[in-house]
Order: structure tokens, then sequence, then C-alpha cells
């Protein structure tokens, strides 16, 4: 028997890097998802075979620990031990999720992993333990992650999310179609949120005047989107990016990625995830999605129009 799980990665419309600190952020899971399939072997290892990592071979405790996919093992070592099952694990990953572009590729995969392995191993499923075993592999991957990625990965649709609460869902009268422009330039989250914490040693009453504004701008844009007023929500956006600026989170590139953007017409746009290079997100009326993809062309970058989607982790199987 195969099980499998799929979950999706999401975009940050306001609010990354202050969700680390406490205040919320407003996320959208996508319509862009990680896939896990897994079978038990009987070999007592775990064998992880990834559409973008390769291949690798995990004992159940130790070593390895450079491999890019040694934090899927992580997961599966702390679900194998809560089951107590004397058995090996063959997990195979895809995903339609850039890597390094701030969409919640690792987040998802964890996710998936977790909910997949859940179902092998006759755990109970329940979000709380996909949860745990999921953030495991976040906190390998990311460097004091606030757990925001995760949440909208078990849940989907829209979520104001503040660290270590229930996240409140935030429900949009028409689907919400998104531009996305990569920058082409990976880039590890952690390093970014190193970023914010030396900046928060150097300049503390600057760092506090912009986290508050964050939080300010992603608790207005909670009401702005479902209420479908675009005009303020862009807005909201656009300060949100100076924010992040002044952070030192932009990059020339996506700084240029974001004037193009809203010189073809787009309500708003902004870095979004970690920044440093990854993604901007970009918010424009319907039906100009193609205008501003060619904006985002014009200054190097790959355009993505995702969709914002309802649908959380889910559980399937097979044979
Ligand atoms: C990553 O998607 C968002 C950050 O705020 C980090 C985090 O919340 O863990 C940059």
């Amino acid at each position: 028997m195969r099980y499998y799980a799929s979950a999706p990665g999401k975009v940050i419309l306001a609010g990354e890097h202050a969700v680390v600190y406490g205040y919320p952020a407003l996320v959208a899971a996508l319509n862009l998802r990680s896939t896990a399939c897994v079978e038990t072997v009987e070999s007592r290892e775990i064998e992880v075979i990834s559409d973008r990592w390769g291949r690798a071979l995990f004992p159940l405790e130790g070593s390895r620990e450079e491999h890019e996919l040694f934090p899927v093992a992580l997961v599966a070592r702390k679900l194998l031990s809560e089951s107590r099952a004397a058995l090996g694990l063959r997990i195979m990953l895809s995903s339609e999720i850039p890597a390094g572009a701030g969409l919640g590729s690792s987040a998802s995969t964890f996710v998936a992993t977790a909910s997949a392995l859940c179902a092998a191993l006759g755990l109970e499923p329940d979000l709380g333990g996909i949860r745990e075993a999921a953030m495991e592999g976040e906190r390998r991957v990311h460097w004091n992650p606030s757990g925001v990625d995760v949440e909208v990965a078990l849940n989907g649709g829209v979520l104001l999310y503040r660290r270590g609460q229930a996240p409140e869902r935030a429900l949009l009268s028409s689907p919400l179609r998104l531009v996305l422009g990569f920058s082409g330039v990976p880039k590890r989250t952690g390093d970014m949120v190193k970023v914010v914490a030396e900046f928060s040693k150097q300049s503390p009453e600057i760092f506090s005047v912009c986290m508050e504004s964050i939080a300010g701008i992603a608790t207005r844009l909670a009401h702005s989107l479902p209420r479908g007023d675009l005009e303020e929500s862009g807005w909201l956006m656009n300060v949100n990016h100076l924010l992040l600026t002044i952070l030192g989170l932009s990059t020339a590139q996506l700084d240029g990625m974001v004037a193009a953007c809203l010189s073809s017409g787009a309500l708003g746009a902004k870095l979004t995830g970690g920044g440093g290079g990854g993604c901007i997100v970009c918010l424009s009326r319907p039906g100009e999605e193609e205008r501003v993809s060619e904006a985002i062309r014009g200054r190097g970058g790959e355009p993505l129009v995702a969709e914002v989607s309802l649908e959380g982790v889910k559980t399937w199987r097979e044979g």
C-alpha cells in the first residue's frame, strides 16, 4: 500500500519577519502543492527520493546531517519513534513550488510527509501531531521559524496568523489571483531572519516602529482583502514593501520588479517571504495579470500567476 499526502505552498501578503517576533501576518495558501508518497519497507532505514534533491539513505539515528533531505528524515524519525514500529520507510517527494522562492516549499513538503507518514504508520492523523512533526523539519531548515508556513500548509485559505495562537481565517468574497515574480535568486529564509535580528540589535527604536507598522498593515489587510477593497489592499502591500526595505530585506532586482509592476498598473506589490532574493507578490485588477507578468519579465524575473487555494493538507492511499 502507498500512502499519499499533498499540501499547499503559500504567499505572505503582509507581516513576514514581524511574525517571527510575535506580530500578526496575513498568509494565503496557493494552488501550488508538494506531494509525498510513503511506503513501509523491511530494511530499517529511511530512503528519501526527491524530484529536486535526488536520493538519500538515512539511518534511524545520527549522521548525514548536512544533506538537503536530512530534515525530511527528522520528520520521519519523530513519527517512527512515536509509532514504535520496527520498520523502515521509503518517502518519495515532488513539488510544484520553486525552492528558495519564499513560497513555503519546505513547509508544504514537511506537512505532506508528516501526514502521509501518520497514515502509513497507523498514527491518528490529527493536525496537532502533523504540525509538531513538520516543525521538526522547519526548525532544521530555518532559523527560529514562526510556524506560519506550516499553519497555512495544514489549513489552506487565507489566515491571520500569530505565533503560538490559533489562526483566524479571513474569508474572501471572490477567488483571488496573484502574480508572483521570481527573481531567480534562491535564498535561505534563516539567513534573512538573522539579518533582521542584527537590525533589531543595531537600531532597536527603528526596528520597533517597523514591527508595529507592519502589524497594523497585516491586521488592516485582513479586513480590506475580504471586503474586496483591492485599492486599499494594494496600498497596504506597497507600504509593507517599504518597511521590509528599511529592514534590509529587498534587493535592486526586487525593487525593480515592484516598480515595474506598479508602472504597469498593478495596485500593490511587495517582496514576499524571507527576501534578499526569492519572490515578489503583486495584486492587480482581475484580467490585468498578463500585463503585470510582462512587466516582471521585462525586469528579468519569472512571472507565475497563482490562485489562492482553500485546500489544506489532504491524504489518500493507493494499491
Ligand atoms: C517565511 O515564510 C516567513 C518569515 O517570516 C520567517 C518565519 O515566519 O518563520 C520570514
